[in-house]
């Protein structure tokens, strides 16, 4: 029987899972079994690309649908009512990230989730890049030493909160939106959480050039509990000719060694007359079309969401929470990384450094 799968929340982001689940349809491992989404005109866009019942409302999917499990792909402030009905209804959820922007919220969610004993999953996929995979394999050995120090950078063209969500931006941040990747990821190489941060926040162009009050960037410093200081660099307001809609590092820096990685230049680029130079992050969603002429996505963007099936189908096949605790992104490790967001947005907002407890 395949896994059955919801999904709320059908905008930019949702299409990945929608894609995700319709390809393992292929396979018979799971079902889109349905999608809520509140936009009527996007509902029927759902609709009619995707065949299968979309609603309105997600209290209606989760009353009406036998759904195994749901993922929630709200914007960022909106995931936890979704997630709460979800666990309450006894569902398995896979939630965007962040997990939600407050550790109250976070907390909620994951007691839901232990009083309904379901499957609290987030969808932190820098975790199954194989370049992250490899790093964190040789950090976990001991074979870079103590990490001391080390710098990461994420940053998003202005289109993505200028174009794609200006009305919901505001509600998020560089933060928000990109920054709790790599809290996550480097929490999860360095088998450690956040002790103390200091941040600074920049609000120039959105605020002023195009009235969306939020973060231009957010520069954090994080000093981890093994002593690692790790520093984040979190923008979105690169130029719209920049070379990709995303640019990413990682550089860890350890007492026997160092591991850099650009994840987002590959190798792969390309000069169009009229286009400009691009780069190209194949490792995250790339597309190729299979012999019946269905276009088939792989990488780790996708990856990430098929781990959720795989998941459910081993807890249908006699697997426990417990025995899978530790081999997922979780909703207690999702806790842990708003715990740092929180904890930089304050800094930020106040000019002190911030302890997290
Ligand atoms: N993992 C990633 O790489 C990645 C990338 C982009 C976005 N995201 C995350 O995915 C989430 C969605 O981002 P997006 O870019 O798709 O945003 P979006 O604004 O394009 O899409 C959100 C959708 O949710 C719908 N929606 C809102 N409230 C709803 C409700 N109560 N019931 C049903 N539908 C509802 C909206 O109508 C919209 O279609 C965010 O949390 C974002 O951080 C993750």
């Amino acid at each position: 029987m395949p896994v059955k799968v919801g999904v709320v929340g059908a905008g930019i982001f949702g299409v990945n899972h929608l894609n995700t689940f319709r390809q393992l349809s292929y396979t018979g491992v799971a079902e889109l079994a349905a999608v809520a989404e509140i936009n009527p005109d996007r509902a029927e866009w759902v609709r009619a690309n995707y065949g299968c019942p979309v609603y309105l409302d997600y209290n209606e999917m989760l009353e009406k649908e036998d759904l195994d499990g749901v993922s929630v792909v709200t914007p960022d402030h909106l995931h936890r009512p979704v997630t709460l009905a979800a666990c309450a209804a006894g569902k398995h959820v896979l939630c965007e990230k962040p997990l939600d922007v407050t550790v109250e919220g976070c907390q909620e969610m994951i007691d839901a989730a232990r009083r309904a004993n379901v499957l609290l999953q987030v969808d932190f996929h820098k975790r199954y890049d194989p370049e992250h995979i490899a790093m964190e394999r040789r950090v976990s050995s001991g074979e870079l030493g103590k990490i001391l120090y080390g710098k990461v950078c994420m940053e998003d063209r202005i289109e993505v909160p200028v174009d794609w969500f200006p009305h919901w931006a505001p509600s998020s941040s560089p933060g928000w939106f990109l920054g709790v990747h790599f809290f996550d990821l480097v929490s999860w190489v360095m088998k450690s959480t956040g002790k103390r941060v200091f941040a600074v926040g920049r609000k120039e162009t959105l605020n002023n050039d195009y009235g969306i009050d939020t973060y231009d960037s957010i520069s954090a410093m994080v000093e981890f509990a093994n002593g690692a200081v790790i520093s984040f660099d979190l923008s979105w307001i690169l130029p719209r000719e920049f070379e990709a809609v995303v640019n990413q590092e990682i550089k860890l820096v350890g007492t026997k060694g160092l591991w850099e990685i650009d994840t987002q230049y590959r190798g792969s680029r390309s000069c169009v007359a009229g286009e400009g130079m691009k780069t190209y992050n194949n490792g995250f969603i790339s597309t190729y079309t299979d012999k019946q002429g269905r276009t088939i996505y792989r990488g780790y963007g996708v990856e990430s969401i098929e781990d959720f099936v795989r998941n459910i189908l081993a807890l249908k096949n006699g697997s426990t929470l417990d025995r899978l605790a530790g081999k997922y992104p979780s909703g207690e490790d999702g806790l842990e990384v708003t715990k740092i967001a929180v904890a930089a947005h304050e800094s930020a907002r106040t000019g002190k450094v911030i302890d997290i407890s």
